[in-house]
């Protein structure tokens, strides 16, 4: 039988529990400092997700190091500073109902930096053949795997129940799991074992750094999308495999953009998410995000198999879908585009609007 929205979850290894299904999905939104430290604006707009009911709130992906950062505005967790910053946010999400979880982030060879500067396991190029990143020597890859194990821990001083690892997307750890972007012949590369050793190294290092009472959940995106390439299915649905049975993960997020989509490998063979559900251990949550937006959306893709729903651009437009949705589970959200009144008064500062303009036909013109 599928979970229900309103049932309360509670993560395998922590023992931490949300108060229902829904979280709010990662969203970068570049209302914040330019030291990284979280502010004023960003803290409000996740507050009211958690008032409005979201079970679980997820952060925007947050640099481990400077030399991960990849937008103007982006939230950092990369020194002690910047740490502090979430304090108040933490503070108030415990005296609610929701549990608080960063995402650690690096961008590796999308970073904002320059060709010098950034890093990816091979050195990188982009579509028109420049280099925009340098290889890593291992001692760079022992110093971003320290990154977001220290991450991590002041994650933890700062007050938040856990972190979800950004292995998604085509980011730095995405960069090591692809056979595209990861052409190394050392032990970081190679082997699926050696491409995501890199990631096995965060995970173990937090869990021993953090402890068993610390929640730790892994992004990854299943298959080839968008300008990332590389990874393929049945690789991810293995490794997720073992991260959940052998690497005290609490949670596996499997970004879809689409969650009802097949997998393009098998499209014959049903929701991708399905897949997952069906290989993972039953006690490790699966959560999934994409294009979920009515109640029913919410109630389908918990029937295919996923036990957290991650809402992102319907959570931008409506702080308080949750709430909304337990007083009607025909919930219908008014859809796209939103008027720059409405995206204000769900909190978003005129940084975030601008920004939600690269999203096509998300913002009234
Ligand atoms: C404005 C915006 C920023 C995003 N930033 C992040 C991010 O920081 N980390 C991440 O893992 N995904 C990020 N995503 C992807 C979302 O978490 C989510 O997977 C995606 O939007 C699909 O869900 P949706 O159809 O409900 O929007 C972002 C999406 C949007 C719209």
């Amino acid at each position: 039988m599928s979970a229900n929205v309103k049932d309360p979850i509670v993560f395998p290894v922590s023992k931490i529990s949300a108060p229902n299904r829904v979280a709010l999905a990662p969203m970068t939104n570049t209302q914040s400092h330019p030291d990284g430290r979280l502010s004023d604006d960003e803290a409000t707009w996740l507050k009211m997700r958690a008032s409005g009911g979201f079970g679980t709130i997820i952060t925007a992906g947050a640099y481990v190091d400077a030399l991960g950062k990849s937008w103007d505005g982006q939230i950092g967790i990369h020194n002690q500073t910047t740490a502090e910053s979430f304090l108040h946010l933490s503070e108030s999400l415990r005296q609610g109902s929701s549990i608080g979880v960063l995402q650690l982030f690096h961008g590796g060879m999308r970073a904002m930096h320059d060709a010098n500067t950034n890093l990816s396991p091979s050195g990188g190029t982009n579509s028109r053949g420049q280099t925009i990143a340098r290889k890593m020597d291992v001692s760079d890859i022992h110093l971003a795997i320290t990154a977001h194990v220290e991450a991590a821990y002041r994650s933890k001083q700062s007050g938040f129940h856990g972190v979800e690892i950004h292995g998604a997307h085509g980011y730095l750890i995405h960069q090591f799991l692809s056979t595209e972007t990861n052409r190394r012949e050392d032990d970081w590369g190679g082997s699926s074992a050696n491409r995501e050793r890199f990631l096995l190294h965060i995970v173990r290092g937090i869990r021993e750094r953090c402890g068993e009472d610390f929640l730790i959940g892994v992004r990854l995106s299943p298959e080839d999308a968008n300008w990332f390439h590389g990874i393929d299915f049945d690789a991810c649905l293995d490794l997720s495999c073992r991260l959940a049975e052998d690497e005290g993960v609490d949670y596996i997020h499997i970004s879809l953009w689409d969650a009802f989509k097949a997998a393009e490998k098998y499209p014959d063979r049903g929701p991708a998410i399905t897949h997952f559900k069906k290989v993972l251990p039953p006690e490790v949550p699966l959560m999934t995000a994409g294009k979920i937006w009515r109640g029913q959306d919410a109630e389908d893709v918990l029937s295919y198999g996923a036990d957290i729903l991650a809402l992102g651009r319907v959570a931008i437009a409506h702080p308080n879908w949750v709430n909304e949705y337990l007083q009607d589970t025909d919930y219908h959200p008014s859809a796209p585009p939103f008027s720059v009144t409405h995206l204000k008064n769900a909190g978003l500062n005129p940084a975030f609007v601008e920004y939600m303009r690269k999203w096509k036909g998300f913002v009234e013109n």
